[in-house]
């Protein structure tokens, strides 16, 4: 792959942001019939951040996110190129990206959002590297964000207790090809399935406007609705397919990945992939116990931590998959290049 690009592409810095409002199991057995246990067991989440505050938005979120990696390359706004947000909660249908760009003072930036659930931070990823491998582009922000918590159903135990509400960011810049830290990836879609995880636009019976033979109607989006027992199924099967594939293209063998970073959904799912690939499960990263499932923030939020811990050392081959609604599915492998 490195022969065919123009431009090496690394990540230089991360950011994340959680909202302060702590949800945890006991709290959640108060609102719908569940238990701290069965929530562990089936899931490892122990609690989740929730934007409580009304006066607060995803905006707020993504913005912390990306100062904090922003700081941390010591970067000006103004040298960003482009913005991605990945995400699925805007609070604008037509985009919240511009919003973003304006609120970190990103003037000379492009933005646009990335809509591919929990898929997005690596779709973003793939994408800002294109852009960068190229030529088109030196400095890109990619920035996973999602507050679920705005479209979920708080009566259904089976989707309320599994959502956090995040942002993750992620500088990526060029670099000589000889430095290239964005080794490849593998993605998928299959859109006959997309009806398994769903916030769905419904149109109402009655017409809003009947003229003549004009019939106009209306609806809303309802809740996320989510057939768990298939996502696992899916997830389980075609996440390891995902990252066999893409290791094979570029001869990697599983046993030679130092990270292994899935989007945080269940601890089940983590351990299970990794079983499936012969992968040591102390090669997991995992910080799903404190977050829950945060959608596109879950890669680059876990990420982060592992940095600011620094779990990860220069030249460390880090295997990253989202996974989630479309259905959609995907990974890209990073050598870790700072
Ligand atoms: N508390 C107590 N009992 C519950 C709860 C709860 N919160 N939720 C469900 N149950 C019950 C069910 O009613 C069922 O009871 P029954 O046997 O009497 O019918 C029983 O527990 C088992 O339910 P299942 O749904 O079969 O439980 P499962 O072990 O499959 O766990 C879960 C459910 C955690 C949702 C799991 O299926 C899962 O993690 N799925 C994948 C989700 C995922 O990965 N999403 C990724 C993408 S998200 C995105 O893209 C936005």
């Amino acid at each position: 792959m490195i022969s065919s690009i123009l431009q090496g592409a690394k990540i230089l810095a991360t950011g994340s942001s959680v909202p302060d409002l702590c949800l945890n199991n006991e709290d959640l057995s108060q609102i719908v019939e569940t238990s701290d246990d069965w929530i562990i067991n089936r899931t490892g989440i122990k609690e989740r951040r929730i934007l409580g505050d009304r006066h607060k938005s995803i905006i707020d979120l993504a913005s912390s996110a990306s100062i904090e990696a922003l700081e941390k390359a010591s970067m000006n706004p103004a040298d960003i190129d482009l913005i991605i947000l990945a995400t699925s909660s805007p609070n604008d249908l037509f985009g919240s990206a511009s919003q973003l760009q304006a609120k970190i003072g990103a003037t000379k930036a492009v933005a646009f959002d990335l809509t591919a659930a929990c898929s997005g931070f690596v779709l973003g990823i793939v994408t800002a590297t294109q852009f960068i491998q190229n030529g088109s582009y030196n400095n890109i922000l990619v920035v996973g964000a999602d507050v679920l918590s705005n479209w979920i159903d708080w009566s259904d135990r089976s989707t309320c207790i599994l959502f956090g509400d995040a942002a993750g960011a992620a500088i990526i810049q060029s670099c000589p090809k000889e430095d290239n830290g964005i080794l490849g990836f593998q993605l998928n879609t299959d859109g006959s399935k997309s009806f398994q995880l769903s916030i769905p636009y419904e149109k109402n019976n009655e017409k809003v406007m009947q003229k003549q033979s004009l019939n106009i109607f209306q609806g809303q989006f309802k809740n996320i609705i989510m057939n768990g027992k298939e996502v696992y199924k899916f997830a389980v099967s075609q996440v390891p397919v995902s990252i066999l594939q893409c290791l094979k293209s570029l001869n990697i063998l599983p046993e030679d990945i130092h990270w292994l970073l899935l989007h945080q959904a269940n601890e089940r799912i983590l351990h299970a992939v990794a079983n499936r690939l012969s992968i040591n499960s102390n090669k997991i990263i995992s910080n799903l116990n404190k977050y829950g499932n945060t959608s596109a923030a879950s890669i680059p939020l876990a990420l982060n931590e592992a940095l600011n811990e620094k779990k990860i050392k220069h030249n460390d081959i880090i295997v990253i998959s989202g996974f989630g609604a479309g259905l959609t599915w995907g990974t890209v492998v990073i050598k870790w290049k700072c």
